[in-house]
């Protein structure tokens, strides 16, 4: 038995989709299991981009299977449209298989509508969404009305359940933001030609993955978004609209908590957000444009660009206990290089005397009086990218990374250093422990 999460520490965009495809050359099975086209998983592999939005990171791999587990919310259209892309791309290997849980939820046209609609009438305050519909698909899930894979494959099933749909969610388009209507007929035509694409990779992944457990193959689910993004854990309102923590693997794939071995939280070297919320270390200086810059941090999924900041240690120590994380994987350390003296945020203090080191303040209002307290190191410049082990790295990094280990308390299991699949530095596999 060996199966392996990997989540996300800080906002996001932590490079996950990278270490995923490393990892998945060792993996039976990758299954995402929370989160839907709202996440953007990049990887590069001999110079060769590949952007993912619902297609596990996996997918580059042969003769493996890549599950999108029931706690996804699922464009269809968008899911179809990255299946062709990877075809014309060549990069949908032969022997992988695609799977699509029956239970797992639908994104519908007025799950986009509402979400922008919603986003446009917060005006300043608007969390800055993806607007792909997420949290509207959930909200339909949670509140028993959503339309699910199941029901898509069933045409009198589907069609009434958006005609109840629809209803509903005209009367909130038109009546509260003064919005058109949608036509549920368009509507109904369009998803019933998702449904004969989509009908063969349907299953109950659950089911699967027991039968994969069963012959002792090894899984691995991968998170999108990151732990502060959790509408749990996360800094709420600003988050999305799923649990993001490692825990929600068991719930968003169908198995149990006692089927997991490890959890691998990636943490860039610095810190990133898209969209709006609190952010106690972010620069708003040269450094933080230099960051920007070197690291090109656009959104993957809106090209939009990137908030930047120092290292905060009381983000990663909160996901480390949230998590349950045994091993962290540093990414995007070579973006560092050649800043003369960096910063790690080591603690939070705000005015009134309040502390915090370990665990993020729950109310926002006290979240955005805190300020970080730094401890500082020196940086490096030598070129760093064709790094092969922990000790061809100058001295320096090698301390920022202990550092960030000691801190953590937590074992650093893999150093990536550049984009590309073959920049990276693995000091443990966490399937061949
Ligand atoms: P994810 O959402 O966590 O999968 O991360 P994204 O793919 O949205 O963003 C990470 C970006 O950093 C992508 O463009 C990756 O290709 C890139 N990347 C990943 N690891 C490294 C690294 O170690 N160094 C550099 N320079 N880029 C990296
Ligand atoms: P990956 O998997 C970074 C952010 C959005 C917004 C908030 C809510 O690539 O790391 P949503 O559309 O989910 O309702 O937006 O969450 N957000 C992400 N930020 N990376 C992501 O995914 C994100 N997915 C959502 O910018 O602030
Ligand atoms: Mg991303």
């Amino acid at each position: 038995m060996s199966s392996v999460i990997v989540v996300g520490t800080q906002w996001g965009d932590e490079g996950k989709g990278k270490v995923v495809d490393l990892y998945a050359e060792d993996a039976d099975a990758i299954v995402r299991f929370q989160g839907g086209n709202n996440a953007g998983h990049t990887i590069v592999v001999r110079g060769k981009q590949t952007i993912l939005h619902l297609i596990p990171s996996g997918i580059l791999h042969d003769h493996k299977m890549c599950m999108l587990g029931n706690g996804m919310v699922i464009d269809p259209k968008v899911l179809i449209e990255e299946i062709r892309y990877l075809e014309k791309e060549n990069a949908f290997p032969p022997n992988t298989k695609l799977i699509l849980s029956d239970r797992a939820h639908l994104i519908m046209p007025y799950h986009r509508r509402v979400d922008a609609a919603r986003e446009a009438a917060k005006g300043a305050g608007k969390i800055g969404t993806t607007q792909r519909g997420i949290g509207p698909a959930y909200e339909d899930k949670v509140s028993r009305v959503g339309i699910r894979v199941c029901d898509l494959l069933d045409r009198d099933t589907f069609a009434e359940k958006l005609r109840r749909n629809v209803e509903e969610k005209n009367f909130y388009l038109t009546k509260l933001f003064g919005e058109q209507p949608v036509d549920a007929k368009p509507i109904l035509e369009e998803y019933m030609g998702y449904a004969d694409v989509l009908r063969p990779h349907a299953a109950d992944v659950s089911l699967l993955l027991d039968e994969a457990i069963r012959q002792k193959k090894k899984i691995l689910f991968e998170g999108a978004q990151g732990c502060h993004l959790d509408v749990d854990y996360g800094t709420y309102p600003f988050v999305t609209s799923s649990n993001t923590v490692a825990g929600n693997a068991c719930c968003g794939a169908g198995v149990g908590p006692t089927q997991i071995n490890s959890v691998v939280g990636i943490v860039k070297a610095y810190t990133t957000r898209v969209g709006s919320g609190p952010f106690v270390t972010e620069l708003a200086d040269e450094i933080g444009e230099r960051i920007q810059r070197v690291g090109q941090e656009f959104g993957a999924t809106t090209g939009r660009k990137r908030r930047c900041g120092w290292l905060d240690m009381v983000l990663v120590r909160q996901s480390v206990r949230v998590s349950g994380i045994t091993g962290l994987a540093i990414t995007k350390l070579d973006v560092l290089t050649g800043i003369d003296k960096l910063r790690i945020c080591v603690g939070y203090r705000t005015e009134s005397g309040e502390e915090f080191a370990t665990s993020v303040p729950a109310d926002l209002n006290v979240f955005e009086r805190c300020r970080p307290v730094y401890m500082e190191l020196d940086g490096w410049t030598e070129d760093i990218t064709s790094a092969k082990r922990i000790e061809d790295l100058p001295r320096s990094t090698r301390r920022y990374v202990d550092t960030l280990e000691n801190l953590a308390g937590v074992k650093v299991v893999l150093v990536s250093v550049g984009a590309d699949r073959n920049e990276t530095i693995v000091t443990e596999n966490p399937f061949r422990r």
